[in-house]
């Protein structure tokens, strides 16, 4: 026969087991320790969507500048019929300003480092 008591026990051993890993590591700080990005105050939303943005912005800046280079073209229209300038410096670190707070976050974090500054200017570098 069932035994509702000893099902239900093993259930929450089950969890806890399973998220041991979850425990450690929030005790540890390695989850709580994700980059924090200064969000630009007086604005509420990016040219894209934020969750989509995360995923393709380096895709969309490379898009932007073949357009700007190979085509001439400047103006974007985001999903939201919105326009844009394609540029790195004056459109994203409009915004997103010093990178150092964004953009380097995460950068770092991921190991992540992008050429663009060689010659692109970071408007809130020193
Ligand atoms: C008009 C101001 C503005 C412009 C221009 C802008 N952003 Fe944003 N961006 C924001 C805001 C505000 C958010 C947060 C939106 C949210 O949380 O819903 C954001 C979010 C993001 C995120 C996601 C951050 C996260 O929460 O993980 C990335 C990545 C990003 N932007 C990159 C860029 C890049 C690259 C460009 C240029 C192609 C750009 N942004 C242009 C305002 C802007
Ligand atoms: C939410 C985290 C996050 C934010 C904020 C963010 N990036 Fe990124 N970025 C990434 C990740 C992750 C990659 C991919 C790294 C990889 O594939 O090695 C990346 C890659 C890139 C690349 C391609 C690098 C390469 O050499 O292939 C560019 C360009 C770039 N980001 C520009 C920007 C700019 C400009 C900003 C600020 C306006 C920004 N990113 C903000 C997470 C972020
Ligand atoms: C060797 C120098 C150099 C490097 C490195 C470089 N760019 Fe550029 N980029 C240029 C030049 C020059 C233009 C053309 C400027 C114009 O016509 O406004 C340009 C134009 C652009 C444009 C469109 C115009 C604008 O104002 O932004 C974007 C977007 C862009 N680059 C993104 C990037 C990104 C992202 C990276 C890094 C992954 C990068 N570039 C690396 C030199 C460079």
């Amino acid at each position: 026969m069932y035994d509702a008591g000893k099902i239900i026990s093993g259930i929450i051993i089950f969890f806890i087991l399973v998220s041991f890993p979850i425990w450690i590591s929030a005790a540890s700080g390695t989850i709580g320790d994700v980059p924090e990005l200064n969000l630009p105050a007086d604005e509420e939303q990016c040219v894209e969507d934020a969750e989509w943005m995360r995923a393709n912005h380096m895709d969309l800046l490379i898009d932007w500048r073949e357009t700007v280079v190979r085509e001439g073209v400047r103006v974007y229209t985001a999903s939201d019929g919105k326009e844009y300038n394609m540029s790195l410096t004056d459109t994203c670190l409009d915004c997103h300003s010093p990178k150092a707070e964004f953009c380097d976050q995460c950068h770092d974090y991921v190991a992540a480092v992008p050429n663009c500054w060689s010659c692109h200017v970071d408007p809130g570098g020193s």
